[in-house]
């Protein structure tokens, strides 16, 4: 089963890197880091790590046509680069224990929204209604169930075509309104000090672990590192561009997370509020946006809408490296392996939920002062998506023979594309593994930028 067409695989892929990753994560983390330096180690991550990555998982997926186990199988028969693959299953679990945690918040507030519950929200009631929300503990559980049983009932459906449509409409509407809510933040009184906490770069903020998160980010941003490229690779349509889809998801999706930024920022700086605020920061600005607007809550609710299904596709995305794996692999129905993915991810994704703030049920059970929450990302996005991208550029840039990719990235020769591949080959050989390397160096103190 392909994609139907070019549009399709771009709104397909879109849809995967669009999520909360740049509604939710981008803007905070973000906030804590400092602004600026971080936004530009983010940037360039983008260039010269993300894309690169992204074009090598295309790559391997649209040569092979197989999920991302299968796919390195058969790229390379009988050798460990399989267990990128499974490294790559870890990742996506481990993603998804604390992604349906915060799309079960985005579910709630959806709820809220449609509800009227910010119809009188002031900068102190936005705070304890976000903290509501977490503390529970019972209902962000309940939430989080919910969001698992949607994902894997559509998963289960096996709808590929379902979601091509669902982005192609529903993206540009969660762009025009992210847009909306710019203008009113832009406009609101004291806003250019968030543009200036935004823009300006003063590296002294900039720590090694900022630069190591900016990096993950990037990883978690688009996808990357852990075979969902793969797996969406191997559906790609046979005279697809893979230069142009990777560069137009990456611009499109950095796209997205700055005019979230820009509507968050200028936000925090009118209200007083403190851009390090943490993973509530979206929650407690964004009503607060909409409520200084005429029909602010209607568009409120249709913020929260189209960020639900942002987040849904999202992870629809990211299930689908397990499912794939579970079903072609290991020979299980798509129901079969749709029901017991969200059961493992439900019951261990519950320790996420509870331990997200300091006053949280397990707020208290920390290992080297993380909790489980924070444990899982850090995992996930911080180490095994870098190293797994680490081994994609090594496996791509050494592993391969020249022509055989030559071949495969100028669609059998019908492209003219010989200085691109030339530059890609470069980049993914020499920039990108060195840059990855050196960021993990400096993140354990080997050596010092
Ligand atoms: N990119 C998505 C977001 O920003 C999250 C996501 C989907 C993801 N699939 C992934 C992250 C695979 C890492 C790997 O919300």
């Amino acid at each position: 089963e392909k994609f139907s067409s070019g549009l399709a695989v771009f709104f397909a892929t879109l849809g995967s890197a669009v999520g909360l990753g740049n509604i939710w994560k981008f803007p905070y983390l973000t906030g804590e880091f400092g602004g600026g330096a971080f936004l530009l180690i983010y940037f360039l991550c983008i260039l010269f790590v993300g894309l690169p990555i992204m074009l090598g998982e295309f790559y391997i997926g649209r040569k092979t046509r197989k999920n991302a186990v299968g796919a390195l199988k058969a790229l390379k028969p009988g050798t460990s680069w399989k267990y990128i693959g499974l490294m790559g299953v870890v990742a996506s679990y481990l993603i998804m224990f604390f992604y349906s945690c915060v799309a079960g918040w985005v579910y709630f507030y959806l709820c809220k929204a449609l509800n009227g519950d910010f119809a009188a929200i002031t900068m102190e009631s936005a705070k304890t209604q976000f903290g509501d929300v977490i503390m529970g503990p019972l209902s962000p559980i309940v939430w989080q169930i919910i969001v698992l049983i949607v994902v894997a009932s559509i998963l289960a459906m096996g709808v590929k075509k379902g979601i091509e449509k669902i982005t192609k409409t529903l993206m540009p509407l969660l762009f025009i309104l992210i847009i909306i809510c710019d203008i009113r933040a832009l406009t609101l009184p004291g806003a250019s000090e968030g543009i200036h906490f935004l823009f300006q770069v003063d590296f002294s903020k900039l720590t090694a672990t900022a630069i190591l998160t900016a990096m993950g980010l990037a990883f978690f941003k688009l996808s990357l590192g852990m075979g969902t490229m793969m797996t969406y690779g191997s559906y790609f349509t046979e005279d697809n561009n893979l230069f142009s889809t990777a560069a137009k998801v990456a611009l499109s999706d950095t796209l997205v997370s700055m005019l979230a930024g820009l509507a968050i920022f200028p936000t925090v700086f009118s209200f007083g509020m403190e851009p390090g605020a943490g993973p509530g920061l979206l929650f407690m600005t964004i009503p607060l946006v909409f409520s200084q607007m005429p029909f602010g809550n209607i568009l409120l609710a249709a913020f929260f809408f189209l960020t639900a299904i942002a987040a849904t596709t999202a992870m629809l995305s990211l299930v689908e490296v397990p499912i794939a794996y579970w079903t072609e692999e290991k020979g299980l129905s798509r129901k079969k392996a749709a029901i017991i993915n969200a059961l493992v991810i439900g019951i261990i994704g519950i320790l996420a939920t509870l331990s997200v703030d300091k006053s949280s049920l397990l707020g208290d059970v920390t290992f080297w002062g993380k909790g489980f929450f924070d444990w899982f990302d850090y995992i996930s996005s911080n180490i095994l998506l870098p190293v797994g991208g680490l081994l994609i550029s090594l496996l791509v840039g050494y592993g391969i023979k020249r022509e055989d990719l030559h071949y495969e990235l100028s669609n059998q020769g019908t492209l003219q594309v010989n200085t691109l591949i030339n530059v890609f080959y470069f980049i993914v050989r020499y920039v990108t593994p060195a840059l990855l390397v050196v960021v993990f160096l400096n993140s354990i103190g080997i050596i010092k930028l």
